[in-house]
């Protein structure tokens, strides 16, 4: 089957960011799996569930139709139920309730075939937190993108500033390490780089320099 890359990693690393530049630069497929679960924990808002409510989640996760619309040189929009979904889905509230859901085994399982679904030739590119432990462990390259928690906060903080979303950079911090322990230590699919995967350091790396690192981990 097709070749997969899976670039995995906590928020703030430039996974997001990377791995579209990556996959444009290789003509590849790009699953970002974090707007998955960010759209269920939207949906899950929009119908007023409670995100505690196992039963209810998991529905909503095997209910909720999401599609990405490409568009030349600009964002990809994240589609929800029909409802342009794309500017909500960016906070950190959504992040939060992507975040809770995404502990519920049962949540990660109804987003599993979708997930599968975009390996596709000639390639795909795969950004999350699972993607090299759990969702493609046969890829054949693998990638962990780090950085410290101090400079994460200071990119997702100017990220948020540009789309005009009001934030403070401590509060962000202390949002970011909740979620990142959260995503660390629960039970299913916990955040920790593949037994294969390379790891990359971004602190203090330009983009372009992260982007010709992971590259040449699929063309050495
Ligand atoms: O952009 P950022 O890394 O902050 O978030 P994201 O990749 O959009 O993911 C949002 C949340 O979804 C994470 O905090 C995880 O809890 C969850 N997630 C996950 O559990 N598994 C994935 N493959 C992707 C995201």
């Amino acid at each position: 089957s097709a070749p997969v890359l899976t670039i995995d990693g906590p928020s703030g690393s430039g996974k997001g960011t990377i791995s579209a530049l990556v996959a444009q630069r290789l003509g590849w497929h790009l699953l970002d799996s974090g707007a998955l679960y960010r759209a269920v924990g939207y949906a899950a808002g929009v119908e007023g569930l409670d995100l505690s409510d196992v039963e209810a989640v998991t529905r909503c996760a095997q209910t909720t139709r999401i599609q990405f619309r490409a568009q030349k040189g600009a964002e990809t929009r994240v589609i929800v139920n029909g409802h342009d979904a794309t500017d909500e889905l960016r906070t950190e509230t959504a992040g939060a309730a992507a975040s809770a859901i995404a502990s519920v085994p049962s949540v990660r399982q109804a987003l599993v075939s979708l997930q599968l679904g975009f390996r596709k030739a000639p390639g795909l590119v795969a950004d999350g937190r699972d993607m090299g432990t759990v969702i493609f462990p046969d890829a054949a390259f693998k990638v962990f993108l780090t950085a410290s928690a101090a400079e994460r906060a200071k990119r997702r903080y100017k990220q948020l500033k540009e789309k005009g979303l009001g934030v403070t950079l401590s509060g962000l911090q202390r949002e970011i390490e909740a979620r990142d322990s959260r995503d660390a230590s629960r039970a299913v699919a916990p955040l920790k780089p593949a037994a294969d995967a390379v790891l990359v350091d971004t602190t203090g790396m330009g983009i372009d320099e992260v982007v010709a690192k992971v590259l040449a981990v699929v063309q050495p």
